[in-house]
């Protein structure tokens, strides 16, 4: 009995350990580049300053991965707004084109060309 106690909490350690409160690439950022220029290049632009060629028709513009305040999200905010949307804005969600894997991957990409930078 001792021992299924011990392997019990090696799991909970090795659980929350991989639940990553570090943040973590879950995607494959090669996949997640070509969703990327495919679905979403035009609005966020080829490295992600939200200037694609489709923002002159927009009036509410592409978030710029590089600012401060989108590098200061978390991969989990992000990928909410990948998911859902943002509401009244042309970033709709996306969660029924991509599946949870796609999504992933494009959030890795987009993390490989702008960090998680936290700030303190
Ligand atoms: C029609 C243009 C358009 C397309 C296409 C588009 N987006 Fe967006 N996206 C936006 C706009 C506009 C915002 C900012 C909304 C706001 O002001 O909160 C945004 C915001 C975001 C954010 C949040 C950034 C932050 O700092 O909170 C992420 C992440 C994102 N988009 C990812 C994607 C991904 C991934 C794709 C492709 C699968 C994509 N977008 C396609 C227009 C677009």
């Amino acid at each position: 009995m001792k021992h299924l106690s011990t392997i019990f909490i090696l799991c909970l350690v090795l659980g929350m350990a991989s639940l990553g409160i570090g943040q973590e690439l879950f995607g494959d950022p090669q996949e997640g580049k070509s969703i990327y220029m495919h679905h979403c290049v035009n609005c966020h632009g080829k490295n992600g300053d939200g200037q694609g060629p489709d923002t002159k028709f927009l009036t509410v513009k592409p978030a710029d991965f590089h600012s401060d305040e989108s590098r200061s999200k978390t991969d989990w905010e992000l990928m909410t707004t990948i998911t859902f949307g943002v509401a009244f804005s042309p970033m709709h969600g996306w969660a029924n084109r991509l599946n949870e894997q796609e999504r992933w991957d494009v959030l890795s990409y987009i993390r490989l060309m702008a960090p998680f930078n936290p700030i303190t």
